[in-house]
């Protein structure tokens, strides 16, 4: 048993300083990253950099986000300049990045630390986790990247990883706390930052997701890999790792939406109410979007509402042959187009909506599935 629990650790150690050792060497560049010999040389990252990098990295891939980073932060220098923007500029800025709690979050946490923490981010989990955006994830990524702190990052990447390196056969999400506790093992008092980093690297690099070409899934690149004298399996017995209990099949919602314009450049938009789909965000009216079940009765638009109240004003639209489509995390939505043009004078809208000039549509905060939207109906 003590002999079992010294090659353990000996085995943890290993794969510690080798995968320490490859980060030096082929860390990838990234804007928002401290390199690792300037960190040993004392420089610190900027935690604003970090926290706005780990928000928008959350659901976004490196190459998408390098440019959106690059953006906010030539915009908004500092976390201060970003709390006193107008959230709507916020969101237009965010506009294409998808999951727009994302951004309402983020700006009120940069108000919340610039009006109660004095500008200057907490360092520990703890207080991290109390910041709006913030969850287990993020708050252990800022502690160990922007503060140096021994926090256990878990993220995809590094769930890969481990579960391949410890030979986990459990499924996600039941594997877990297992991965947890195997990171907890592995990640070093020092360097704990760059240690994550060097998971995450690895994970998009060599030890890659597995796709499916034909039966075969592909494997990751053991044989360049710094961990593989200490990994538990290898090839095609990695690729299958981490397993996951078979996945639910994505619903279909439908709807319609409504691009209502004056003959002389405007159109409607609607403000969503802050909660719920797409909230805050600007849409084109129309009906909710039925997932089939009788919850949802508005779909398609009932004469007594709103805007079914309006429609029957101003005559019925003219259907587009073509429907908008787009994927969300639980379900896809198929949008029928629906073209109505008013010629007699500016009717009265709903208090949610208003008119804007079409030509201003680019610069606004529209979610994709409406800019597809609005692409369909020849007006961006
Ligand atoms: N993905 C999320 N955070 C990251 C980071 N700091 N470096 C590389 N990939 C990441
Ligand atoms: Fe992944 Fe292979 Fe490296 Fe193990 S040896 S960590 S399976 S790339």
């Amino acid at each position: 048993m003590a002999k079992h629990q010294s090659q353990d650790h000996a085995r943890y150690q290993n794969a510690q300083s080798a995968l320490l050792d490859w980060y030096d060497r082929h860390h990838r560049d990234l804007p928002w990253r401290m390199p690792p010999d300037a960190l040993k040389k004392g420089g610190r990252p900027n935690p604003y950099h970090v926290w706005l990098s780990e928000i928008m990295l959350q659901q976004t891939t490196v190459p998408t986000v390098k440019s959106y980073f690059a953006a906010f932060t030539q915009r908004w220098p500092k976390v201060t300049d970003l709390a006193a923007a107008h959230r709507d500029d916020v969101m237009a800025a965010w506009a294409g990045l998808g999951y727009y709690a994302r951004a309402r979050n983020l700006h009120k946490t940069a108000q919340i630390i610039a009006q109660d923490y004095d500008g200057v981010f907490p360092k520990g989990e703890k207080g991290l986790l109390e910041l709006p955006g913030i969850g287990a994830y993020t708050a252990a990524a800022i502690a160990a990247i922007a503060f140096g702190q021994k926090a256990v990052v878990v993220d995809g990447n590094i769930e890969r990883v481990v579960a391949r390196w410890a030979d986990l056969q459990t499924p996600l999400p039941k594997v877990k706390p297992d991965i947890y506790q195997v990171m907890s093992g592995l990640t070093p008092s020092l360097r704990a930052g760059d240690f994550a980093q060097a998971m995450m690297d690895l994970g998009a690099t060599v030890c890659t997701a597995s796709r499916r070409s034909g039966e075969q899934l592909s494997p990751p690149s053991c044989l360049i890999c710094p961990l593989q004298p200490t990994c538990a399996t290898t090839g095609d017995a990695a690729a299958v790792l981490p397993r996951k209990l078979p996945k639910k099949k994505r619903p279909d919602r439908h709807g319609i939406a409504l691009i209502i314009t004056d003959g002389q450049g405007n159109i409607v938009l609607e403000r969503r109410p802050d909660q719920g789909m797409l909230g805050g965000l600007d849409v084109f009216p129309g009906s909710s979007w039925a997932d089939g079940s009788a919850a949802i009765s508005d779909y398609p638009i009932m004469p007594e509402s709103p805007i079914g109240q309006f429609r029957s004003l101003h005559g019925s639209g003219q259907k587009l042959n073509q429907q908008a489509e787009h994927i969300f995390t639980h379900f896809r939505v198929i949008l029928d187009i629906e073209k109505i043009e008013i010629l007699d004078a500016k009717p009265q809208l709903p208090a949610s909506m208003r008119w804007v000039a079409i030509a201003d549509l680019p610069d606004l905060a529209l979610p994709t599935v409406m800019v597809k939207t609005a692409r369909l109906a020849g007006i961006m």
